[in-house]
């Protein structure tokens, strides 16, 4: 994939093209950029419907919102249990207890920050409505067998897609396989708006009822059209973009595969396609030359311009009180403990921004 020449800085973030210049421009001379509802939002709608091939692509104010919103569109509530990863965007836990269910927690898959199909159908009970599954750090979940799995046992999918939108999970886009699908427009997103979501289905009474819960007058959970306006044209070179960051993790992988302190996040199976919002990896900090804890190692990183973080807490300390515990969650408290991520622009950089990452990366913990 040749480097992206028509962007000057193409780790820019969020991106300078010139067809977002130009929705803006459109929407401040045509007034789109006051109003409610029009011909943007319709327009983002029909192309995420299209995309995943779903009947409603709902749009909402952000991921949070999205999740919670499907939520309530499959009508869980109280006295209810919705399965989750014990390490998982910590608003996924919020979301299930705002609607007054319980969250129950099932431990990752090793090498992976998905949830481990094989361990969710001994969690479920006669109360367990819905599993939630997130596509973290680069990784995808097994979506056709937590798909299968659901279907045999009569609760429902919610997929959440906001890490990797333009993914294809086994053979689909990532969203597509749930009762429910979710996508984040957040400002650090691989498509932004600053702020921003969308629920995917193709059930018209999970669609309805979130359309009834949120109208309260208005949809009191709306994309603007400026908003959408700014997403349309990022739609258009996702992909390209996506296979784009493809080949820098590739390189990255390929280039750090031997580093003894850095477990990279294992590549994807044959009919899928990653993306990128955050690329994870295990830090092992007894596998450094001088034992080097990870806020040491990310601050070094990020003091030479690196956006490299640390992965999400998990719920693996959460109270009793609020959840249920399905086994001893070993997978997901070394997530926590371990997990660094690097943030997606770098995988646009430039070759040489690339390479002097490799070179940090590798000559680190070396003595
Ligand atoms: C897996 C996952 N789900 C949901 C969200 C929430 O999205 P938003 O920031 O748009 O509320 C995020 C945000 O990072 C996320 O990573």
């Amino acid at each position: 994939m040749p480097h992206d020449e028509s962007n000057a800085d193409p780790d820019a973030w969020p991106p300078r093209d010139p067809e977002i210049q130009a929705a803006l421009q459109q929407a401040f001379a045509s007034g789109d950029w006051g109003k409610y509802h029009g011909q943007q939002c319709d327009a983002l709608s029909a192309a995420l419907r299209h995309t995943h091939q779903v009947s409603f692509a709902r749009l909402c104010c952000s991921g949070t919102m999205a999740v919670e919103l499907a939520l309530r569109g499959l009508k869980i509530g109280v006295g209810q249990e919705v399965v989750l990863a014990g390490y998982d965007f910590p608003g996924n836990f919020r979301a299930i207890e705002a609607v007054g269910a319980r969250p129950v927690l099932v431990d990752l898959l090793p090498n992976s920050w998905c949830l481990d199909v094989d361990q969710i159908e001994s969690a479920l009970s006669a109360d367990t409505r819905a599993i939630l599954v997130s596509h973290l750090h680069g990784g995808v979940a097994d979506m056709r067998g937590v798909r299968a799995l659901a279907d045999r046992r009569e609760v429902a999918v919610i997929e959440d897609a906001c890490q990797n939108p333009g993914a294809i999970v086994q053979g689909k886009p990532a969203g597509a396989w749930g009762d429910v699908g979710v996508l984040s427009f957040g400002g650090s997103k691989l498509l932004t708006a600053g702020r921003g979501g969308a629920i995917l289905t193709s059930q018209p009474e999970i669609d309805q009822r979130i359309r009834v819960y949120s109208e309260r007058g208005n949809d009191a959970f709306p994309l603007s059209e400026l908003q959408a306006a700014v997403l349309l044209p990022q739609l258009q070179r996702l992909a390209a973009r996506n296979a784009q960051r493809q080949t820098a993790v590739d390189t990255i992988r390929n280039a750090c595969a031997k580093l003894p302190y850095l477990e990279p996040v294992s590549a994807v199976d044959e009919e899928s396609q990653a993306a990128y919002f955050k690329l994870g990896f295990r830090y092992l900090a007894e596998a450094t030359a001088d034992g080097t804890d990870r806020d040491t190692f990310l601050a070094a990183l990020q003091a030479q311009g690196f956006q490299f973080g640390e992965g999400f807490r998990g719920f693996v300390k959460r109270s009793a009180r609020r959840c249920r515990v399905h086994g001893s969650l070993p997978i997901s408290a070394a997530a926590a403990e371990s997990t660094v991520v690097l943030h997606h622009p770098i995988l646009l950089a430039t070759p040489a921004k690339l390479d002097r990452l490799i070179q940090v990366l590798r000559g680190w913990g070396v003595k």
